[in-house]
């Protein structure tokens, strides 16, 4: 198994290393019963979002305990923080969304974010202010006087989320953090766990729906039977190097023909395919919701609102929003220019100089933006969308 050290982004902090890491869960007799980890090695560094992936039951959630120091290893080592993970200060620096809820369902939203401040020691002051902002922030400030018992499964994991943040931790561990979440509250934790990240703090989610890995993780570890089967940045992962991809605006016929022409020329072997690129569903089922939700009321969660304050960090609480919003507004990756991709043609890798020919005749004439369709199959990753996401949801705050 390659060393997670291996990967491109290792300037940073190490905030977790694990090496060799094995927990086989006995019997009453000791007899092994399940060997859960198997010789895990990898590396967090700072402000990474790390992913662990995998089918059921291939040791994601054992992983995470042991990180917590809520299980010990039978062999290999852990540490968090340059400490072992059952160091008090260690602790104190963890945020963590567990598996499965662990409420006082008589307790409302604001009472359990209290219980769960003064178990970090926080001043009242300070656990009212967190409370209100956390609320606000997961969509549950309206409802923030009704029993958790009483709350629906996506709502339970706002607050738990919610609960997870309320120490301003460091290192933030979410285990299947949008598991029951609706749409509108999977894409808004997901801007949140980018949100985190960019401001320094390291985020570890375990998940197993994998659009969700794909849109906010910057390296992940593919488990199966509790060993890891690759790891790496989803770009090394994911990138079909003999394969291109060409985005246009709607050709006529003659101009495809033209086109098509050519790159058969140069192409011999390989399937050469031109359809229409369609919008993801995810992105189809926000625009409905959001035009819908302008009207209506509901007893539900709200949509949440923007990065509550005080986990925005010290120096960009006091300075400008223009601050955080240029910060914010940095792509992961160079984005796409603006133009209207209604045509894709997909190819086996053409050189260069090829490609640059090919442009000269077919080179679309840029479209004003206003009428681009809607389209994210051309971008695995939008971040565009993400980026603009972030800006509302932390830009009116000053
Ligand atoms: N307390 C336990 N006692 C015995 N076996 C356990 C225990 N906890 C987990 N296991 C076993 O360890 C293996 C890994 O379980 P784990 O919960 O880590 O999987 P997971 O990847 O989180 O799965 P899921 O996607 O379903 O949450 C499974 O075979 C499971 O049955
Ligand atoms: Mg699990």
């Amino acid at each position: 198994m390659p060393a997670a050290d291996s990967t491109p982004q290792s300037n940073g902090e190490v905030v977790v290393s694990v090496r060799g890491l094995t927990k086989v869960f006995k019997d009453f007799w000791n007899r092994p019963k399940a060997r859960a980890v198997d010789g895990v090695d990898f590396e967090v560094r700072k402000g990474e979002i790390f992913g662990l992936l995998g089918p059921n039951g291939s040791g994601k959630s054992t992983t995470i305990k042991l990180l917590l120091g809520l299980l010990n290893p039978t062999k290999g080592h852990i540490e968090v923080f340059g400490h072992s993970p059952r160091h008090v200060q260690t602790k104190s620096r963890i945020g963590y969304l567990p598996e499965e809820s662990y409420l006082y369902r008589y307790l409302n939203s604001r009472e359990t974010l209290d219980f769960f401040g003064n178990l970090f020691h926080l001043d009242k002051k300070d656990r009212d202010n967190r409370a209100e902002q956390l609320l606000d922030m997961v969509g549950l400030g309206k409802t923030q006087t009704r029993a958790v018992g009483e709350f629906s499964k996506g709502m339970q994991r706002r607050i738990g989320l919610a609960q997870a943040l309320i120490n301003d931790p460091d290192l933030v561990i979410l285990d299947e953090p949008t598991a029951g979440l609706d749409p509108i509250g999977c894409r808004e934790v997901k801007d949140l766990i980018i949100a985190l990240a960019k401001r320094g703090k390291t985020v570890i989610l375990s998940s197993h729906l994998l659009s969700d890995v794909e849109d906010v993780c910057d390296r992940v570890v593919i488990y199966y039977g509790g060993k890891i089967r690759a790891d790496g940045t989803l770009k090394d992962l994911l990138a079909t190097p003999d394969t291109l991809r060409i985005t246009t605006p709607v050709l006529s016929r003659e101009t495809l023909e033209k086109v098509l022409a050519i790159i058969r020329h140069d192409i011999t072997t390989g399937e050469v395919r031109v359809d229409n690129p369609t919008q993801n569903l995810e992105s189809y089922f926000l625009d409905v919701v959001n035009k819908a939700r302008a009207a209506n009321e509901t007893s539900g969660a709200q949509s949440g609102a923007r990065v509550a304050e005080y986990l925005r960090g010290g120096a960009e609480t006091k300075s400008s929003g223009e601050k955080v919003l240029e910060k914010l507004s940095l792509p992961k990756t160079a984005l796409p220019a603006a133009v209207k991709p209604a045509t894709e043609i997909a190819t086996p890798k053409a050189d260069e100089g090829k490609l640059a020919a090919l442009a000269q005749p077919a080179a679309p004439t840029p479209q004003p933006e206003k009428s681009a369709p809607k389209t994210e199959a051309v971008k695995p990753m939008d971040l565009s969308k993400a980026d603009e996401r972030l800006s509302s949801l932390l830009g009116g705050k000053k």
